[in-house]
């Protein structure tokens, strides 16, 4: 993103660490699964036009085979893997002609990467995540949209216990890098955060 970008930030409540990077404007009470405060929070937009929405948002909690909680295991889908949808559908109107989407998932959501089992809600929410971009990525490519799923890293968050390779700030700049050069023909690739394809 180049210093001319201009970043809409919207969320349920805001961190200092997004008031210190300063966007154009921080919209809050922003919750994925909740239609209602999601069209409340875009009429903030008026008529501005956006060229990237990136939908980040997610959910980590831990359902194993033996503690398999059935609420937990809901909640999950409903950030990981339906939020994303409702998301696209109601940024869709604000969406510049050839924008670019891009919505963050995880390798633990690839079935071929998948050597360990554990994390059900996560995993299977984020792959079922992996096939709804899919589908989005081809409905919305004739109307030169393009949508990818991009894994951000192993990366020092709260997510993570702030455990991981990469900080924040390395995972964003990478994620621009790779959003600036991806265009329609990767529509609908799940990438790793070093732009290389990762297998469903
Ligand atoms: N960190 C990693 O190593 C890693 C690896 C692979 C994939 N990812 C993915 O990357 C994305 C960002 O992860 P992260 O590490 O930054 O996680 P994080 O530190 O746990 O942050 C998750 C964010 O999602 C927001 N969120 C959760 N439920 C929401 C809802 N219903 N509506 C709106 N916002 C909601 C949280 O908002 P509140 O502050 O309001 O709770 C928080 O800002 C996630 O999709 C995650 O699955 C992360």
């Amino acid at each position: 993103m180049q210093a001319r970008h201009q970043v809409f930030a919207f969320c349920r409540n805001a961190s200092q660490d997004l008031r210190s990077v300063r966007p154009k404007s921080i919209i809050e009470n922003f919750d994925v699964t909740n239609q209602i405060t999601m069209r409340v929070g875009l009429r903030s937009l008026d008529s501005a036009k956006l060229d990237w929405l990136i939908h980040v948002s997610g959910l980590l909690r831990p359902v194993t085979f033996s503690r398999f909680n059935q609420s937990s295991l809901l909640e999950q889908f409903q950030v990981n893997a339906i939020g994303p949808v409702l998301t696209v559908q109601a940024f869709l109107p604000y969406l510049a002609q050839r924008s670019k989407i891009v919505i963050l998932t995880s390798k633990l959501g690839s079935i071929k990467e998948n050597v360990s089992g554990g994390s059900y809600g996560y995993r299977m929410s984020k792959s079922a995540l992996n096939m709804a971009g899919k589908s989005m990525s081809e409905e919305l490519r004739p109307r030169g949209k393009t949508l990818f799923l991009l894994h951000p890293g192993f990366v020092k968050t709260d997510m993570t216990g702030f455990r991981g390779n990469i900080n924040p700030a390395e995972s964003a700049r990478a994620m621009i890098k790779i959003i600036s050069t991806k265009s329609l023909r990767d529509s609908g690739s799940f990438f790793n955060i070093d732009g290389t394809k990762l297998p469903w």
